[in-house]
């Protein structure tokens, strides 16, 4: 449980353009990181090189190495589907399965991976992870109804009950904020603070206040033009990234001059 991320000169490419470029970085276990940067920037794609999922999108690929503790996730013979069972993901928009009950949703993890349990042991793995996602006192008495009938931030908490059911060691999430309202975004921000216990957890924000509350290490992407790569400018303590950033980039766009 909570593994360390290691990239090594990491490109990601879309056919034959490279969307990121050499990016190197070490993330530690147990802790939060933010990736920030103006839109288009590969923040989305670099973090999708994490599990292997970008390679999904036809003619897509990435060079270099990754690993999970010490194991390469590129490594030859190594199975996507292992990593991303490792490597969890919650997307900008809650996406529960609309046909699927709470419980139903909670579970799919484990029905895809084919995972067989009985009914009380199913119970208790809808339970842990409900309470995981600060969600379980408020659907307790809903499990049977469908996922797609609780509110936007109850929704995104059941989509982290689903990636943590299933125990990965890392938890990416992309802009998980940015369809909620102000008190929903607050109770998932507040949910990070506990996740990080458990999980890494690597987060793209926009919002640079949110990057300062839930993360101790920020990471800084930039893009130099239309058609070049994006490229990690600046890692570091996310206090240093938001008040002496030692890169001019970096503070030209936390002081809000671009993007
Ligand atoms: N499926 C795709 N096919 C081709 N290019 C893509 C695809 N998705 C993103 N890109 C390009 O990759 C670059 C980085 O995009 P993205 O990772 O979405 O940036 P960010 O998340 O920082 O806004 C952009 O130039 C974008 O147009
Ligand atoms: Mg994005």
């Amino acid at each position: 449980m909570s593994k360390s991320i290691t990239a090594e000169d990491l490109n990601v490419y879309y056919g034959d353009f490279r969307a990121v470029a050499d990016v190197n970085i070490e993330i530690a276990p147990r802790s939060v990181t933010a990736f920030i940067g103006p839109s288009g920037c590969g923040k989305t794609t670099f973090l999708r090189s994490l599990n292997r999922m970008h390679e999904e999108v036809p003619g897509a690929r990435v060079k270099g190495d990754l690993y999970l503790d010490d194991d390469n996730i590129y490594a030859p013979g190594v199975d996507p589907v292992t990593v991303r069972s490792m490597v969890g993901m919650v997307f900008q928009r809650p996406n529960p399965f609309p046909t699927m009950s709470v419980r139903e949703n909670v579970l799919a993890g484990h029905k895809l991976n084919g995972t067989r349990m009985s009914k009380s042991e199913a119970d208790d793995i809808v339970e842990k992870a409900l309470r995981g996602a600060n969600l379980f006192n408020e659907v307790k008495d809903r499990m049977d109804r469908p996922g797609s009938g609780l509110s936007g931030g109850q929704q995104q908490r059941l989509c982290i009950a689903r990636t943590v059911a299933v125990e990965p060691d890392v938890i990416l999430m992309d802009e998980p904020c940015s369809a909620l309202d102000p008190i929903s975004t607050l109770a998932i921000e507040d949910l990070i603070a506990d996740l990080k216990e458990d999980y890494t957890v690597v987060i793209v924000t926009h919002n640079m206040q949110q990057a300062a509350r839930v993360s101790e290490k920020t990471a800084f992407f930039n893009i130099a033009g239309v058609g070049e790569p994006g490229k990690m400018v600046e890692y570091d303590q996310t206090s240093v990234i938001f008040n002496n950033p030692s890169n001019e980039q970096t503070e030209r766009y936390v002081a809000g001059k671009f993007g």
